[in-house]
């Protein structure tokens, strides 16, 4: 098994974080590499103690990332609850046990801070990614809805 590093992002990690939110048939369209609004986007992230943009490093490249949210709210009596978003492996090392790393590591993550659940939601077109994520214990319990603006 490859085995990664996993660490928070650096503002130097901006770039081929976004070259891999980019490669990616959804991302293609939605991201623009080079536009500064992702430094501003990486400070704000960067000085909030809830939120962990995590890199998986390996032989010095990075490989893979995901950001990790955690959300304090009243219910199920004051749970912490912890969100992931924005998974990906680089194109060219998909399907070898990368991604698994990553999603196993942001769950313990979330138990070690005390989280009461972990939740995620992925595009109902991504049949692949909706089996890696059951395969690594989620459910399909929820519909998700979003608004986009
Ligand atoms: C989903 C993703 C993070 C999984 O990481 P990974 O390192 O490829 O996953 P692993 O090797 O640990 O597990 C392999 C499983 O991932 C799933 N998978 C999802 N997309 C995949 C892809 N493009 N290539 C290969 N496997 C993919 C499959 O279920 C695969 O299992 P299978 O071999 O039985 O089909 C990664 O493939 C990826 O970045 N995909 C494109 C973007 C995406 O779908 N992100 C999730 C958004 S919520």
């Amino acid at each position: 098994m490859t085995v990664i590093i996993i660490r928070p992002a650096r503002s130097a990690d901006v770039e081929d974080i976004v070259a891999m939110l980019a490669d990616d048939p959804l991302g293609a369209s939605r991201e623009r590499p080079g536009d500064p609004r992702y430094a501003e986007a990486f400070a704000e992230l960067d000085a909030d103690p809830r939120q962990v943009l995590a890199v998986a490093e390996l032989d010095g490249e990075l490989v893979g990332t995901l950001q990790l949210t955690f959300i304090p709210g009243l219910s199920r009596v004051g749970a912490t609850r912890a969100l992931i978003e924005a998974v990906r492996v680089r194109s060219d090392l998909r399907g070898g046990g990368l991604g698994k790393q990553l999603v196993e590591w942001a769950i313990d993550e979330a138990k070690q801070a005390g989280c009461a659940l972990i939740q995620l939601t992925t595009d109902a077109s991504r049949a692949k990614a909706h089996r890696f994520y059951e395969r690594l214990g989620f459910q399909a319990s929820h519909v998700g809805m979003k608004l986009v603006f």
